[in-house]
Protein backbone atom coordinates (compact mmCIF):
# COMPACT_ATOMS: atom_id res chain seq x y z
CA UNK A 1 0.00 0.00 0.00
CA UNK A 2 1.48 3.54 -0.71
CA UNK A 3 -0.63 5.40 1.61
CA UNK A 4 -1.76 3.17 4.89
CA UNK A 5 -3.71 4.76 7.84
CA UNK A 6 -4.82 2.81 11.32
CA UNK A 7 -6.56 4.30 13.98
CA UNK A 8 -6.00 7.87 13.39
CA UNK A 9 -7.82 9.84 15.75
CA UNK A 10 -7.85 14.00 15.65
CA UNK A 11 -9.62 16.34 17.94
CA UNK A 12 -9.54 20.27 17.19
CA UNK A 13 -10.53 22.29 20.55
CA UNK A 14 -13.83 23.88 20.48
CA UNK A 15 -14.30 27.42 20.87
CA UNK A 16 -16.09 28.57 24.55
CA UNK A 17 -16.28 24.91 25.06
CA UNK A 18 -14.67 22.97 27.80
CA UNK A 19 -14.11 19.72 25.83
CA UNK A 20 -12.77 18.95 22.26
CA UNK A 21 -14.70 18.00 19.11
CA UNK A 22 -13.41 14.43 18.33
CA UNK A 23 -13.25 15.29 14.87
CA UNK A 24 -11.75 11.56 13.34
CA UNK A 25 -12.24 8.79 15.57
CA UNK A 26 -10.37 5.76 14.88
CA UNK A 27 -9.99 6.28 11.14
CA UNK A 28 -8.70 3.52 8.69
CA UNK A 29 -7.46 3.58 5.61
CA UNK A 30 -5.66 2.52 2.46
CA UNK A 31 -4.70 3.22 -1.02
CA UNK A 32 -2.50 1.78 -3.58
CA UNK A 33 0.18 3.17 -5.31
CA UNK A 34 -0.92 4.58 -9.18
CA UNK A 35 -4.70 4.17 -7.47
CA UNK A 36 -7.20 7.10 -7.24
CA UNK A 37 -9.87 7.09 -4.29
CA UNK A 38 -12.83 9.69 -3.69
CA UNK A 39 -14.00 10.34 0.16
CA UNK A 40 -17.83 11.89 0.34
CA UNK A 41 -19.43 12.80 3.29
CA UNK A 42 -21.10 15.52 4.92
CA UNK A 43 -20.08 19.56 5.38
CA UNK A 44 -18.10 18.98 8.86
CA UNK A 45 -16.77 15.25 8.93
CA UNK A 46 -13.64 15.89 9.14
CA UNK A 47 -12.68 15.33 5.49
CA UNK A 48 -10.84 18.32 4.72
CA UNK A 49 -9.00 17.32 8.50
CA UNK A 50 -7.40 14.13 7.29
CA UNK A 51 -6.42 15.84 3.90
CA UNK A 52 -4.59 18.51 5.53
CA UNK A 53 -3.13 15.46 8.39
CA UNK A 54 -1.37 13.41 5.45
CA UNK A 55 -0.39 16.54 3.48
CA UNK A 56 1.74 17.31 6.80
CA UNK A 57 0.03 20.40 6.94
CA UNK A 58 -1.89 19.41 10.74
CA UNK A 59 -0.71 16.14 12.92
CA UNK A 60 -3.14 13.46 14.14
CA UNK A 61 -3.25 12.51 18.20
CA UNK A 62 -2.77 9.44 17.71
CA UNK A 63 -2.57 6.38 15.17
CA UNK A 64 0.10 4.84 12.72
CA UNK A 65 0.51 6.94 9.22
CA UNK A 66 2.66 5.52 6.09
CA UNK A 67 3.02 7.99 2.62
CA UNK A 68 5.49 6.12 1.00
CA UNK A 69 7.16 4.59 3.85
CA UNK A 70 6.87 8.39 5.49
CA UNK A 71 5.19 9.63 9.01
CA UNK A 72 4.54 13.50 7.71
CA UNK A 73 3.49 13.80 11.52
CA UNK A 74 7.23 12.63 12.66
CA UNK A 75 8.65 15.46 10.04
CA UNK A 76 9.61 18.64 10.84
CA UNK A 77 12.34 21.70 9.25
CA UNK A 78 13.57 20.57 5.95
CA UNK A 79 11.85 17.35 6.20
CA UNK A 80 8.66 18.47 6.51
CA UNK A 81 9.25 21.23 3.65
CA UNK A 82 10.25 18.60 1.34
CA UNK A 83 7.68 15.90 1.88
CA UNK A 84 5.38 18.87 1.27
CA UNK A 85 6.96 19.65 -2.06
CA UNK A 86 7.72 16.56 -3.44
CA UNK A 87 5.93 13.70 -1.65
CA UNK A 88 2.23 15.23 -1.97
CA UNK A 89 1.11 17.83 -4.14
CA UNK A 90 -2.32 20.09 -3.12
CA UNK A 91 -4.96 21.25 -4.71
CA UNK A 92 -7.92 22.77 -2.11
CA UNK A 93 -11.69 24.48 -3.54
CA UNK A 94 -10.16 28.02 -3.92
CA UNK A 95 -6.82 28.05 -5.86
CA UNK A 96 -4.62 30.66 -3.69
CA UNK A 97 -3.08 32.10 -6.55
CA UNK A 98 -0.82 35.00 -6.04
CA UNK A 99 -2.26 37.85 -8.13
CA UNK A 100 0.71 39.40 -8.70
CA UNK A 101 2.24 36.76 -10.18
CA UNK A 102 2.01 35.37 -13.66
CA UNK A 103 0.78 32.15 -14.21
CA UNK A 104 4.19 30.21 -14.33
CA UNK A 105 5.32 31.75 -11.36
CA UNK A 106 2.28 30.61 -9.51
CA UNK A 107 3.44 27.26 -10.49
CA UNK A 108 6.94 28.29 -9.21
CA UNK A 109 6.45 29.88 -5.98
CA UNK A 110 6.88 26.54 -3.37
CA UNK A 111 9.99 26.09 -4.67
CA UNK A 112 11.39 29.69 -4.55
CA UNK A 113 13.10 28.38 -0.39
CA UNK A 114 14.32 25.24 -2.82
CA UNK A 115 17.89 24.05 -4.40
CA UNK A 116 18.54 25.57 -7.53
CA UNK A 117 18.41 22.39 -9.02
CA UNK A 118 15.00 21.72 -7.47
CA UNK A 119 13.79 25.07 -9.16
CA UNK A 120 15.33 24.31 -12.57
CA UNK A 121 13.29 21.20 -12.62
CA UNK A 122 10.39 22.50 -11.23
CA UNK A 123 10.85 25.30 -14.69
CA UNK A 124 10.94 22.75 -17.11
CA UNK A 125 8.52 20.29 -15.33
CA UNK A 126 5.96 23.50 -14.68
CA UNK A 127 6.23 24.27 -18.53
CA UNK A 128 5.24 20.91 -19.63
CA UNK A 129 2.68 20.56 -16.89
CA UNK A 130 1.18 23.87 -18.25
CA UNK A 131 1.45 22.91 -21.59
CA UNK A 132 -0.59 19.17 -20.88
CA UNK A 133 -3.09 21.35 -19.11
CA UNK A 134 -4.05 23.23 -22.25
CA UNK A 135 -2.18 26.81 -20.98
CA UNK A 136 0.87 26.36 -22.89
CA UNK A 137 0.18 29.97 -24.92
CA UNK A 138 -1.04 31.72 -20.71
CA UNK A 139 2.09 31.42 -19.48
CA UNK A 140 2.31 35.25 -18.82
CA UNK A 141 -1.03 35.72 -17.87
CA UNK A 142 -2.15 36.92 -14.54
CA UNK A 143 -4.69 35.44 -12.67
CA UNK A 144 -7.33 38.02 -12.95
CA UNK A 145 -6.74 36.96 -16.82
CA UNK A 146 -7.75 33.42 -17.47
CA UNK A 147 -11.37 31.95 -16.28
CA UNK A 148 -12.12 30.22 -12.96
CA UNK A 149 -11.53 26.89 -14.54
CA UNK A 150 -8.22 28.15 -15.83
CA UNK A 151 -7.08 29.10 -12.29
CA UNK A 152 -8.07 25.76 -11.04
CA UNK A 153 -5.81 23.71 -14.10
CA UNK A 154 -2.56 26.25 -12.92
CA UNK A 155 -3.15 25.28 -9.38
CA UNK A 156 -3.42 21.31 -10.54
CA UNK A 157 0.02 22.29 -12.49
CA UNK A 158 1.59 23.89 -8.95
CA UNK A 159 0.30 20.87 -6.91
CA UNK A 160 2.40 18.09 -9.56
CA UNK A 161 5.42 20.33 -10.12
CA UNK A 162 7.67 18.72 -7.68
CA UNK A 163 6.92 15.30 -9.12
CA UNK A 164 4.45 14.25 -5.81
CA UNK A 165 3.56 10.66 -5.57
CA UNK A 166 0.32 11.65 -3.89
CA UNK A 167 -2.30 14.09 -4.98
CA UNK A 168 -4.16 15.40 -2.18
CA UNK A 169 -6.92 17.48 -3.74
CA UNK A 170 -9.69 18.86 -1.20
CA UNK A 171 -12.87 19.66 -3.34
CA UNK A 172 -10.64 20.60 -6.04
CA UNK A 173 -14.02 21.58 -8.28
CA UNK A 174 -16.16 22.82 -5.38
CA UNK A 175 -16.04 26.88 -7.08
CA UNK A 176 -16.73 25.59 -10.43
CA UNK A 177 -19.99 25.52 -12.25
CA UNK A 178 -20.59 21.93 -13.56
CA UNK A 179 -19.29 22.05 -16.73
CA UNK A 180 -15.92 23.37 -15.39
CA UNK A 181 -15.95 21.09 -12.89
CA UNK A 182 -16.36 17.83 -15.22
CA UNK A 183 -13.62 19.18 -16.98
CA UNK A 184 -10.95 19.87 -14.45
CA UNK A 185 -11.94 16.60 -12.54
CA UNK A 186 -11.48 14.72 -16.21
CA UNK A 187 -7.86 16.70 -16.53
CA UNK A 188 -7.29 15.28 -12.72
CA UNK A 189 -7.73 11.78 -13.57
CA UNK A 190 -5.75 12.56 -16.84
CA UNK A 191 -3.10 13.52 -15.51
CA UNK A 192 -2.97 10.87 -12.72
CA UNK A 193 -3.03 7.85 -14.77
CA UNK A 194 -0.49 9.24 -17.12
CA UNK A 195 1.79 10.02 -14.15
CA UNK A 196 1.51 7.49 -12.38
CA UNK A 197 0.51 9.03 -9.53
CA UNK A 198 -1.67 8.15 -6.61
CA UNK A 199 -4.33 10.21 -6.21
CA UNK A 200 -7.18 11.21 -3.38
CA UNK A 201 -9.88 13.85 -3.87
CA UNK A 202 -13.05 15.16 -1.34
CA UNK A 203 -16.03 16.12 -3.81
CA UNK A 204 -19.62 16.62 -3.09
CA UNK A 205 -20.87 15.34 -6.19
CA UNK A 206 -21.50 11.12 -6.62
CA UNK A 207 -21.68 11.26 -9.78
CA UNK A 208 -17.56 12.99 -10.09
CA UNK A 209 -16.41 9.99 -7.00
CA UNK A 210 -17.86 7.10 -8.91
CA UNK A 211 -14.88 7.94 -11.49
CA UNK A 212 -12.28 7.31 -9.16
CA UNK A 213 -10.88 3.60 -8.75
CA UNK A 214 -12.50 3.48 -4.88
CA UNK A 215 -14.98 5.60 -3.49
CA UNK A 216 -15.12 6.16 0.39
CA UNK A 217 -17.75 7.50 3.02
CA UNK A 218 -16.42 10.00 6.13
CA UNK A 219 -19.04 9.47 8.74
CA UNK A 220 -19.09 9.57 12.56
CA UNK A 221 -15.24 10.14 12.53
CA UNK A 222 -14.61 7.31 10.05
CA UNK A 223 -13.68 5.76 7.00
CA UNK A 224 -15.81 3.21 5.27
CA UNK A 225 -15.48 1.62 1.79
CA UNK A 226 -18.47 2.92 -0.42
CA UNK A 227 -17.91 0.96 -3.01
N1 LIG B 1 -8.57 24.54 13.19
C1 LIG B 1 -9.73 24.12 13.72
N2 LIG B 1 -10.07 24.49 14.98
C2 LIG B 1 -11.23 24.06 15.53
N3 LIG B 1 -12.13 23.27 14.89
C3 LIG B 1 -11.85 22.90 13.64
C4 LIG B 1 -10.64 23.30 12.98
N4 LIG B 1 -10.64 22.77 11.73
C5 LIG B 1 -11.78 22.06 11.63
N5 LIG B 1 -12.52 22.15 12.76
C6 LIG B 1 -13.81 21.46 13.04
O1 LIG B 1 -13.61 20.08 12.77
C7 LIG B 1 -14.74 19.53 12.13
C8 LIG B 1 -14.31 18.92 10.79
O2 LIG B 1 -13.91 19.95 9.89
P1 LIG B 1 -13.41 19.66 8.42
O3 LIG B 1 -12.29 18.70 8.48
O4 LIG B 1 -13.13 20.96 7.79
O5 LIG B 1 -14.69 18.95 7.76
P2 LIG B 1 -15.11 18.78 6.23
O6 LIG B 1 -13.92 19.08 5.39
O7 LIG B 1 -15.56 17.34 6.13
O8 LIG B 1 -16.24 19.70 5.98
C9 LIG B 1 -15.75 20.64 12.00
O9 LIG B 1 -16.62 20.57 13.10
C10 LIG B 1 -14.90 21.88 12.08
O10 LIG B 1 -15.63 22.96 12.58
MG1 LIG C 1 -13.61 20.48 3.90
Amino acid sequence: MFVEVKNLTKSHASQGESSDISVLRGLDFALESGRSAAIVGPSGAGKSTFLNILGGLERADSGIISVGGQDPGALAGNMLSDYRRHKVGFVFQSHHLLPQCSVLENVLVPFLPASKAERTAAQVVGRELLDALGLGNRLNHMPSQISGGERQRVAVARALAGRPQLILADEPTGALDRSNAMQLWTLLIKMQRERGVSLLAVTHSEELARQLDDVWELRDGKLERAS
